[in-house]
């Protein structure tokens, strides 16, 4: 979509809970559609008073209750963090849409459940080569290392090649409590909360931008 063509989400920006809606709408487009800004949050994870961020990829958006879901490797350094405190915050932002999303929440990491088995089954065999990964994401290496074995370097494994990965592999649920929406606008800017309770919205508000 470019600026000239009719937006085809957050046409009505007077109402709230249709706002709310084309959220979790466009939440859910954007992990299909590589060319949406939202597919591509950072992540912010605090733990023993340290805040870091880092760019993960939208797998899974689920609308009832509010959930989204990302894939990492079981040995990041994220998921001590997670483990440690599982409050997390998102940030979302669609430059072509000119609009921002910040949910917080709490997450849970999966290893073993179904979440973790159909995330697994669901993905490509591209997206999951990185979890052959030999070394512990993170830790120093003599030389430049792209973590891959020499053998699927230049090539995208077969399924069964995978199956080792599998020991590596963890998905992030994040729960929502929050959605703080900003939208960039000529003729002024527009800012909304939305709050969750059990995965349902609870409160909805203008907020000042
Ligand atoms: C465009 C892009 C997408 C990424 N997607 C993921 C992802 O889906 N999962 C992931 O764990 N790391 C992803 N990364 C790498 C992370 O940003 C980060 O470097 C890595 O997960 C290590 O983070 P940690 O040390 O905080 O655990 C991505 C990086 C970029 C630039």
């Amino acid at each position: 979509m470019d600026n000239t063509t009719t937006p085809d989400y957050f046409r009505d920006v007077t109402d709230l809970h249709g706002i709310e809606a084309d959220s979790w709408r466009l939440l859910q487009a954007a992990v299909h559609d590589r060319s949406c800004g939202w597919r591509l949050p950072a992540l912010a994870t605090c733990s023993n008073r340290e805040v870091r961020q880092r760019t993960v990829v939208l797998r899974k958006v689920d609308d009832q209750p509010r959930r989204i879901f990302v894939h990492t490797n079981i040995r990041s350094p994220k998921l001590k963090s997670i483990n440690n405190n599982p409050n997390v915050s998102w940030l979302f932002y669609d430059a072509v849409r000119q609009v921002q999303l910040q949910l917080t929440g709490l997450a849970t990491v999966h290893t073993d459940d179904d979440i973790a088995e159909q995330i697994w089954q669901d993905e490509t065999e591209l997206s999951l080569r990185g979890y052959l990964a030999p070394y512990v994401p993170g830790t120093v290496q003599s030389a430049p290392e792209s973590n891959l074995p020499d053998d699927v370097g230049q090539r995208i494994p077969q399924r069964e090649e995978l199956s080792k990965a599998r020991a590596n592999f963890a998905v992030i649920s994040s729960a929502v409590d929050t959605a703080d929406w900003l939208l960039l606008r000529p003729d002024g800017n527009l800012r909304a909360r939305f709050t969750y309770e059990a995965g349902a919205v609870s409160t909805v508000d203008w907020l000042a931008p």
